[in-house]
């Protein structure tokens, strides 16, 4: 249960817990669940994923579940914030505090978090080497991320020819489409372009007559 950024780390979340883990999970976004009825089972856990630990919404959806008896997991970057306190277990992201309004560290570190969790539930579903392989791919995640970081050339050259657009589509299939979500909210805040994202699927059915000619889709 979360919202914005932190939700689109449960949706990646959702794909590698189900895939690895072979637990059933829902994400949901914190103001839907809130006020709806939930059915709930009283041996689930809630994990609420917030980089503030302030979020309302987040913080109101962890109430509901503790007063429904569940037993609750907070993910969370700031130490000693709300939900964090309230929750019955607590992870931390410790990636540093959030500056800028969008969440880039915490996001990454969140679905780092979750990945190994799933893993860790997840051990006896693989083999040894797969397991060794998946957990030296995590550790080889800061490496990978700074040369994507240094190549501010491509960056520019992307932004040039999408900077005057009206429209923007991502699409994605699985976690990709899970990434897809995080980068189209991360576009429209920052660049205040209208975007979308879509399963690569589901386009198709409808949103489809929205691409012209000269509408960027950035397909993941
Ligand atoms: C987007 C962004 C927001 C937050 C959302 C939840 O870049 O930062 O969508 O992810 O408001 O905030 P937290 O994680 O603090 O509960």
């Amino acid at each position: 249960v979360a919202c914005g950024s932190a939700y689109h780390v449960g949706v990646v979340a959702q794909y590698v817990m189900e895939d690895l883990a072979k637990i059933p999970v829902r994400v949901e976004l914190a103001s839907e669940f809130r006020y709806r009825k939930p059915l709930l089972d009283p041996d689930g856990l809630v994990i609420v994923i917030s980089q503030s630990g302030e979020t309302a919404d987040s913080l109101a959806a962890l109430r509901l579940a503790k007063d429904k008896g569940l037993k609750t997991l907070g993910i969370v970057n700031v130490v000693g914030s709300s939900i964090a306190r309230e929750s019955d277990l607590v992870l931390y992201t410790k990636a540093g505090s959030e500056i800028a309004v969008a969440t880039t560290k915490a996001y990454s570190a969140q679905t780092a978090l979750l990945s190994l969790i799933a893993l860790n539930i997840g051990q006896k579903n693989i083999s040894k080497a797969e397991l060794k392989e998946l957990l030296e791919s995590i550790k080889k995640l800061p490496a990978q991320m700074e040369i994507l970081l240094n190549k501010d050339k491509k960056y520019q050259e992307i932004a040039e020819t999408i900077y005057n657009k009206e429209d923007i589509f991502f699409i994605g299939r699985d976690i990709d489409y899970a990434i897809a979500m995080e980068g189209s909210l991360k576009l429209k805040e920052i660049s205040y372009i209208h975007s979308e994202a879509y399963p690569a699927g589901e386009l198709k059915h409808g949103t489809i007559s929205l691409i012209e000619e000269g509408t960027p889709v950035i397909s993941i």
